[in-house]
């Protein structure tokens, strides 16, 4: 191992959401923060040389894309997904929440209706609300751990006001990717009835079996034309606060409507050191990667033999891609607000309550994993003793 992810770098006073920002979101001081999708790891070697090389520039002016930049997201997309993408077909926006608001804002009207399929990451719900528009749910089925589509619940669902589905590909907080003959069904139906599909790949780097990955858009050549991919390179390598994400659309009705929202909101430039560190991140990045995932691998190993041995009550399910452990803790029976005060008060852990992901998430925790391997004893030590203490 080229990286020592056993280090605990300190976080505490470096305005990290994270770490700072616990206290005052969830009310607890020495909370142990296992929440929000970020990494407690350093970026590999090669990003930060190319961040402190603009930084020593010194000039942090009005900033274009490099054609290098655009290279290195098209190899990245070839090597890892085996999908072909083209650089027109290349949009943007700061991160990955801008662009699901601004696709809702370019595909729907108010009082139009987005399909979304939960537990599922809670701002797909958000930026239909707040943009007015009507959240359907076609809730995931959860065969004892395994999340399976509703398909007859779906086309149940759709009528003509229907305009987008969201979809979580790989799938957060289940923590799954979404097998081919699921995507194939899924864009079936979507394509029969004119709906346009929001891929969320996010995760997509972060897959536990190389290739286990499938670009939704890569699927057919009509799924292409009636899709906007959403990827970044802020969750694989830890750069969310760098603002910078690639929404891939091949059909140029629906990249001029996406862009023409863009301009509106005069959002399209990068920041200076976005680009910078996405092209070294993408040229470089892959040892640190496979490290990372290999990394994270052996924290959900050790949470899951803790919890089996120690406290049964609480499941981890099987983890194929995200570094974020999806934890059935209704072996607690407790109520969903019980189950907050529980880890915040007694366990002294923040983690994402399941509840938020909507319906189907009730009773669950969302783990983050990819801290330290010592954090991850400690937090897991807590719970324990947070479960001994409850009375029998
Ligand atoms: C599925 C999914 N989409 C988007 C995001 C956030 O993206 P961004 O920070 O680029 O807005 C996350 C972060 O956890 C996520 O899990």
């Amino acid at each position: 191992m080229k990286y020592n992810f056993d280090t605990v770098i300190d976080r505490m006073k470096s305005s990290s959401v994270k770490w700072d920002g616990a206290e005052g979101l969830f009310g607890e001081k020495d909370l142990l923060p296992l929440w929000v999708a970020d990494m407690d790891f350093k970026v590999p070697d090669e990003v930060s040389k190319a961040v402190a090389d603009k930084a020593a520039h010194g000039i942090f002016g009005y900033t274009i894309r490099e054609e290098s930049y655009y290279q290195s997201i098209i190899d990245w997309m070839k090597t890892r997904h085996n999908w072909a993408v083209e650089k027109e077909w290349i949009c943007h926006s700061p991160g990955v929440v801008t662009a699901l608001s601004l696709a809702v804002q370019a595909f729907t009207e108010p009082g139009d209706k987005v399909i979304v399929q939960p537990p599922v990451y809670y701002p797909f719900m958000k930026v239909t609300e707040t943009n007015n528009r009507e959240v359907v749910y076609n809730p995931l089925v959860n065969n004892n751990g395994t999340y399976e589509m509703d398909f007859d619940d779906l086309v149940s669902k759709i009528d003509e006001s229907v305009k987008v589905l969201m979809l979580c590909n790989p799938h957060n907080p289940g923590g799954f990717v979404w097998k081919k003959e699921e995507l194939q069904r899924l864009g079936d139906i979507c394509m029969k009835y004119g709906i346009i599909v929001i891929s969320d790949e996010i995760h997509s780097d972060l897959v536990f079996r190389k290739g286990s990955h499938i670009p939704f858009a890569s699927i057919s050549e009509q799924f292409a034309q009636r899709s906007i991919t959403c990827t970044a390179p802020s969750k694989t390598f830890n750069l969310a606060g760098l603002q910078t994400s690639n929404i891939i659309i091949p059909n140029e009705e629906l990249r001029e409507k996406f862009s023409a929202e863009t301009d509106r909101n005069s959002i399209g430039m990068p920041n200076s050191f976005g680009p910078v560190a996405t092209e070294a991140a993408y040229s470089h990045g892959v040892q640190w990667l496979d490290e990372v995932l290999e990394y994270v691998a052996g924290n959900l190993k050790y949470v899951t033999e803790y919890f089996a041995e120690h406290i049964p009550a609480l499941k981890v399910l099987p983890l194929e891609a995200t570094y974020l452990a999806w934890i059935d803790c209704r072996g607690l029976g407790m109520t969903p607000e019980e189950l907050e005060t529980f880890f915040l008060s007694k366990a002294h852990v923040a983690l994402n309550q399941g509840k938020a992901f909507g319906p189907g998430g009730e009773g669950f925790v969302r783990m983050n994993l990819a801290c330290s391997r010592s954090i991850i004893e400690k937090a897991a030590q807590q719970i324990k003793e947070a479960v001994d203490s409850l009375p029998s």
